[in-house]
């Protein structure tokens, strides 16, 4: 069940717990259709971006998106130091501000829980484009829209989770839409300071997805369907010496890549640093820049859900 006349909806986009599978064939159907195509339909709407942390594909395909389908964009980057938070302005204030400047507002904050508390005064859409090490749901829907068009179909897929799966926003999303798909399993590879939490865990285990937690690629990487590789997130640490334990853990090089099966892929979020070797970037199982690709396509079908 897959059109646009689905009255299913969402108000904001926050979490990837608001998702089912019915909304994301919506989510997806749309994307199909949009990806590659300019319209009107978002004419004389207006988009926020409002950005207190770097960001470059999240920012620019949100504004190519909304550019696409006709409606217009406004933002502040570095919000933190080019906005009234300078002057102590609190979130709640400069979101019922900016909610009767636009019609939908995308933030990405520093802190988890920013955008629920956003959503919570705001009169216009909220979308989440990532609050600290909470939760990134758009990203994790063009994760999951990737992994479908690459391999058909996201059930019963073996993925291995790579790299910062503690402060890692992505993962925390899309392990959560991928547990709504039967037959997936989950590997969590990572050494102990950044392994997967336990909270995530025990969510998995009581939607009966299949996982396993281990420090060594090795042991799984000639079983995999996807590998999602993500950046150890300096930022998040308070501690380098946890930082320099957890970056190189994990590395995506040639050698990997010999053992990986031949019809597997491999994913990132993106900015890469250096744990995927860019020799592996000629190999067509490299997938991270298609994936980048397809968020454009994703979030016009956000903003077309949200806004049409
Ligand atoms: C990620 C993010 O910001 O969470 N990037 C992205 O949005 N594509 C991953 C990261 O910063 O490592």
């Amino acid at each position: 069940m897959t059109s646009a006349s689905t009255t299913r909806t969402l108000e904001h986009v926050i979490s990837s717990e608001q998702f089912d599978r019915e909304i994301l064939d919506d989510i997806f159907a749309r994307a199909d259709r949009l990806a590659g195509h300019r319209d009107t339909r978002l004419a004389g709407r207006i988009m926020a971006t409002l950005f207190y942390e770097p960001s470059t594909r999240t920012r620019l395909s949100f504004e190519s998106a909304m550019l696409r389908l006709g409606g217009s964009v406004m933002g502040t980057e570095a919000a933190r130091e080019f906005s009234s938070v300078i002057k102590g302005e609190t979130l709640e204030d400069t979101i019922r501000m900016v909610s009767s400047y636009a019609d939908v507002i995308v933030l990405r904050h520093d802190q988890a829980g920013a955008a629920a508390r956003a959503a919570a005064v705001a009169s216009v859409p909220v979308v989440n484009a990532g609050d600290g090490p909470g939760e990134h749901p758009t990203q994790a829907l063009l994760d999951l829209y990737t992994i479908r068009s690459e391999r058909g179909t996201a059930d019963g897929v073996h993925i291995a989770f790579c790299g910062d799966l503690r402060f890692g926003r992505t993962v925390h999303s899309l392990v959560q839409l991928l547990s709504l798909h039967p037959g997936v399993r989950m590997s969590f590879v990572a050494p102990e300071v950044v392994q997967v939490g336990a909270d995530l865990l025990a969510r998995m285990a009581a939607a009966g997805v299949v996982f396993q937690l281990t420090d060594r690629l090795d042991d799984v990487i000639s079983s995999v369907d996807v590998v999602y590789q993500t950046r150890v997130q300096k930022e998040r640490f308070t501690d380098l010496v946890d930082f320099e334990a957890a970056r190189r853990a994990i590395r995506i090089d040639a050698e990997v890549m010999r053992a990986l099966p031949p019809n597997a892929i491999v994913m990132h979020p993106l900015p890469r640093v250096d744990e995927i070797a860019t020799e592996v970037d000629s190999d067509p199982r490299a997938a991270y820049f298609r994936q980048a690709r397809n968020g454009v396509a994703v979030r016009m079908a956000v903003l077309d859900l949200l806004l049409g």
